[in-house]
């Protein structure tokens, strides 16, 4: 039977304690899944940088006020399809974002401390085709990263 060129060739899906310990898993469990496709190397850097941004965005914020870590799940699935397309959604059941194009921005950020710069949704951006995020206040955030990967 002919497969039509957009159809889900492969997919996984993790779940993890947002922990930052797991920020590594991540990045090398979104690569190996990845590296099936034969990207290049700035290609597979480049979604390895946009994975940690979303991941490191649900460690940081959105369970910042919950104290067992445990209880915090992060949600990674991926799917690539036939003609090369991958799909990354990164999900969190966190506090929430309440205005996600004011969050967007460049240089935006609700850190106090000043440790943030407010740049990593800029950053997810520009290392991918596509960028999409989804928030509802107390419910949580999903991202969703785009990237044309197959030669
Ligand atoms: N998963 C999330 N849950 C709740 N709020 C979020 C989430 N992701 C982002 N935000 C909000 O959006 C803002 C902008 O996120 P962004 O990643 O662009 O910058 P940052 O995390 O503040 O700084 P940087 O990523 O440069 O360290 C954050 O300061 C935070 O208020
Ligand atoms: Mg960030």
């Amino acid at each position: 039977m002919a497969r039509r060129a957009d159809s889900i060739s492969n997919s996984m899906k993790c779940v993890f304690p947002a922990r930052s310990i797991n920020e590594g898993f991540a990045r090398m469990a979104v690569a190996a899944f990845v590296a099936q496709l034969d990207p290049p190397v700035s290609v597979l850097s480049d979604l390895k940088t946009a994975v940690s941004e979303a991941v490191t965005n649900c460690i940081v914020h959105a369970y910042r006020d919950v104290d067992s870590k445990a209880d915090c799940p992060i949600y990674i699935t991926a799917i690539c399809t036939a003609g090369g397309l991958l799909r990354i959604t990164v999900k969190d059941k966190g506090k929430g974002i309440p205005d996600v194009a004011l969050a967007r921005t460049p240089l935006y950020t609700t850190d106090a401390e000043g440790e943030r710069s407010g740049m990593g949704f800029t950053v997810m951006e520009s290392f991918t085709d596509r960028l999409r995020v989804r928030s509802a206040v107390g419910k949580g955030t999903t991202v969703v990263l785009e990237k044309q990967v197959g030669r």
